[in-house]
């Protein structure tokens, strides 16, 4: 496809046709189980300084908190044993979690049984990866945020785009399973700018691609800006299944927060996996990336709630662990899978 198809892609409107023909695409590639994974924001101590990101390092308002070990495994264990077949690990970049200290975690994750674990905890040198990896750490997902060098820069004080990049590529090296992705309706990103961030995302090789809706948050730099709507997050979201017929797409957690109906608008709009919060509520709010992300119904468990939107759906949610649907190539260094 090319960058002016893409493009178009993303104009079309009313987006009806635009979202079938990915619904169809996803029904193709993944059939129809959804991948359920649990995710676990275990530190939200973070050292950067992202001009979107509620938990940035400047947002002194913050009550910071970091999960124990223990707690990451009880977490952990109880999810397992309600048959979630991958643990999601994020963080924000915490000094106090170093690589061995990550990978001591995998690993107690790991012996809980047939579960893969993905770590989110963002940028370390290789050899810090490679550390993760040994430990057991199957995934890794960190969002280039945006293609745009410029942008990336003007949002990421302390960081380079080809930096990011350069630790995608050094963790598809090591033979993680890799997801990224974009935030789309950040400040003056033009929808050139979101075709690039797909594009990129081939380019890239992605197992796992998302792309969700910039949210302004009140103590952030942003705080004044529009943010990005639920539209365009679910046709980027569309384009990116037709762009990528083999990847994992989740409904981002942001987007259920952007748009009513978030999780079955996406559902049906080319995504197959989401997520379910098990952080702890009283951690979990203040895991405050973006407004309105913390807001659990008091009393709704998360894995229940979603299983029954799922199956409400008349959809499945999968039993097997939702490795990478991408065929390895042979003797690439990436067939551990
Ligand atoms: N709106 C939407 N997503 C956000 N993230 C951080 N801040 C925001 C925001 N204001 C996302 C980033 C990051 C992930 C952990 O959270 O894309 O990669």
């Amino acid at each position: 496809m090319t960058r002016s198809q893409v493009i178009e892609m993303l104009n079309t409107k009313p987006a009806g046709a635009l979202l079938v023909r990915a619904d169809r695409a996803r029904a193709a590639t993944c059939g129809e189980s959804v991948h359920l994974r649990g995710i676990i924001e275990y530190s939200n101590h973070c050292g950067r300084r992202c001009a979107y990101c509620g938990i940035n390092a400047d947002n002194r308002s913050l009550q910071r908190y970091r999960l124990t070990m223990a707690q990451v495994r009880t977490i952990a264990a109880e999810a397992v044993g309600r048959g979630v077949r991958t643990i999601v690990l994020q963080a924000g970049e915490d000094p106090a979690f170093t690589a061995d200290k990550i990978a001591a975690i995998v690993e107690t994750v790991k012996l809980l049984g047939d579960v893969a674990v993905t770590l989110s905890c963002g940028e370390f040198h290789r050899d810090a990866y490679r550390r993760m990896r040994d430990a057991g750490a199957d995934r890794y997902l960190i969002k280039f945020e945006t293609s745009n060098e410029a942008l990336y820069e003007r949002l990421h004080p302390d960081s380079r785009l080809d930096d990011r990049l350069c630790c995608i590529r050094d963790l598809a090296d090591l033979g993680f399973q890799t997801g990224s992705g974009s935030l789309v309706g950040l400040p003056e990103q033009t929808v050139e700018d979101i075709a690039d961030d797909l594009l990129l995302a081939v380019a890239l090789e992605l197992d796992m691609a998302t792309f969700s809706p910039f949210l302004p948050h009140p103590q952030t730099p942003l705080a004044a800006e529009t943010g990005g709507t639920g539209e365009l997050a679910l046709r980027t979201l569309a384009a990116a299944r037709l762009l990528l017929p083999h990847a994992h797409i989740p409904v981002s957690t942001a987007l259920a927060t952007a748009c009513d109906d978030g999780y079955r608008r996406g559902l049906q709009a080319g995504a197959n996996v989401v997520m379910a919060n098990l952080t702890p509520p009283d951690a979990a709010r203040h895991y405050d990336l973006y407004p309105g992300k913390t807001t659990r119904r008091a009393g709704r468990d998360p894995v229940d709630h979603l299983r029954g939107l799922i199956e409400s759906l008349g959809r499945t949610t999968a039993t097997d662990r939702g490795d990478s649907l991408r065929q390895a190539p042979v003797g690439a260094g990436r067939s551990e899978r």
